[in-house]
């Protein structure tokens, strides 16, 4: 538990003055919260982050250095981390929490792959790890599911965790093609020059793995839980979608029976009708189903600067109020992908006689039903793209037989596979 210094400050010390960090640094600046001090400020090259624009909010007294010793060796209270990473920064902060230091930070992948052993040396130590800017940004999903929805037993969450693929596949929606809105995204400084973390799903399942843990209970390891990129969406999927009264949005989904956990980060269509669907932009969404108290939807920016800044603040207030932490018995579990449910399968091929009979042959072997058959009109004999849809099944099984489809002859790009959310897509009892 944080130390409630009596007529003293709290010394609060930043380690990373980035896009988060120097966030922090102003919103604590402009709300000047009573007993609370900004005393250290920790990266590296500080000459460069002086001149950032948020530098001017900075209070005089605060220490500036390259030395994180400075901090780790210091009197500071709580530690704000928000430099992000594995390595160094694990090490670092149990120290901060071997002295006594409380540690606030924003690091998804540090607390989806280290959070339960992090979490041990914090009661260990009697001290605090809150990281609730770690999953949604300034979407408080993780205070309201620990305080506020404790009392149900949480058995399924589903959600838009990613604002970078949100933004990308929801301006696809709208016409654009999925290098345009890359592009876009990587202008607006909401994809790195390197998209793979954010459209490979792996950002994502980081924060589907802490949720899991949080809400059900179930220490997953994130490398076990499937990914399907969103890269391989084309503009002509979301024709076909709207087709069948659906858009398309990278999908994270995380459930458990009591003795199966499923969970999985893949685009997926989405029926209209769904609040999923509504998402727009940089949004996040989360739906937490839980067996007595039913489905909570959460939404709101989740990520960017400021947004992310106010879960940080809010985290360092509560540590700083002594907010006593639950700490949740969880149990390591092991995970499948195997959700049941209907496919979307799209297919560009040389328009010859036999193609359906081939590709339903090939479905029919793994026990997978086709549903529907729809083609558009206006596509060249050559690059004929037309959609099969197909009854209830787990993704392994049409992943098969997709595998095989691939390498019939009059296939002319690698067939797409998505699974299709449905209305009955809800916990049982
Ligand atoms: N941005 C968001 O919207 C958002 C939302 C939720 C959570 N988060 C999480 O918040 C954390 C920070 O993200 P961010 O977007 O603020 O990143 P960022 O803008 O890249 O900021 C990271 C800061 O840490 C510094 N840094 C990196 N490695 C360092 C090292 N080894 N030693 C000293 N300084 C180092 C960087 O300095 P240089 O400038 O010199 O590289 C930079 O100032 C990450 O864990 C991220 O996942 C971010």
């Amino acid at each position: 538990m944080s130390k409630k210094i009596a007529n003293q400050n709290l010394r609060v010390a930043i380690l990373g003055f980035g896009t988060v960090g120097s966030s922090v640094a102003r919103v604590l600046a402009e709300q000047k919260f009573g007993g609370i001090e900004l005393t250290h400020i920790y990266n590296r090259n500080v000459a460069n982050k002086r001149g950032h624009a948020n530098a001017k909010f900075v209070p005089k007294s605060v220490v500036w250095t390259e030395n994180v010793d400075d901090i780790l060796n210091s009197k500071v209270d709580i530690v704000i981390e928000t430099i992000g990473g594995l390595d160094p920064i694990g090490k670092w902060l149990e120290r901060a929490l071997k002295s006594g230091k409380s540690v606030v930070t924003a690091n998804k992948q540090l607390i989806a792959y280290r959070g339960a052993a992090l979490q041990k040396i914090a009661q260990v130590n009697n001290v605090a790890l809150v990281y609730n800017a770690a999953v949604a940004g300034g979407v408080p999903v993780i205070p309201a599911t620990l305080q506020g929805l404790q009392g149900d037993r949480i058995t399924r969450i589903t959600g838009i965790l990613n604002g970078t693929c949100n933004f990308m596949l929801s301006h696809m929606e709208e016409g654009a093609d999925y290098a345009e809105v890359l592009k876009k995204a990587q202008a607006a400084g909401y994809a790195e020059a390197n998209p793979s973390a954010d459209v490979d799903g792996y950002d994502a399942r980081a924060k589907l793995c802490i949720l899991a843990r949080l809400a059900l209970h179930a220490e997953l390891n994130p490398d076990e839980v499937p990914t399907q990129s969103i890269s391989k969406v084309k503009l002509v999927d979301f024709l076909y979608a709207q087709q069948l009264n659906c858009t398309i949005r990278q999908i994270s989904r995380v459930e458990t029976d009591g003795t199966t956990v499923r969970a999985r980060v893949a685009p997926m269509l989405v029926p209209k009708s769904s609040p999923i669907a509504w998402s727009h932009g940089t949004q996040n969404m989360v739906v937490t189903t839980g067996k007595f108290g039913g489905d909570v939807v959460f939404s709101g920016h989740g990520a960017g600067g400021h947004p992310t800044a106010v879960a940080v603040v809010s985290d360092l207030l509560a540590v700083a109020h002594g907010t006593s932490r639950v700490y949740l018995p969880t149990k390591k579990r092991s995970v499948t992908g195997e959700f049941m449910a209907p496919h979307y399968l799209r297919f560009v091929v040389k328009d010859q006689p036999g193609i359906v009979s081939a590709i339903a042959g090939a479905l029919a072997k793994v026990g997978a039903n086709i549903n529907s058959i729809l083609q558009r009109p206006g596509f060249p004999k050559d690059q004929l793209v037309f959609v099969v849809t197909t009854e209830p099944c787990p993704a392994p099984v049409v992943e098969k037989a997709m595998r095989a489809i691939g390498k019939l002859s009059f296939i002319v790009d690698t067939p797409l596979s998505l699974q299709i959310m449905t209305e009955e897509d809800k916990a049982e009892d």
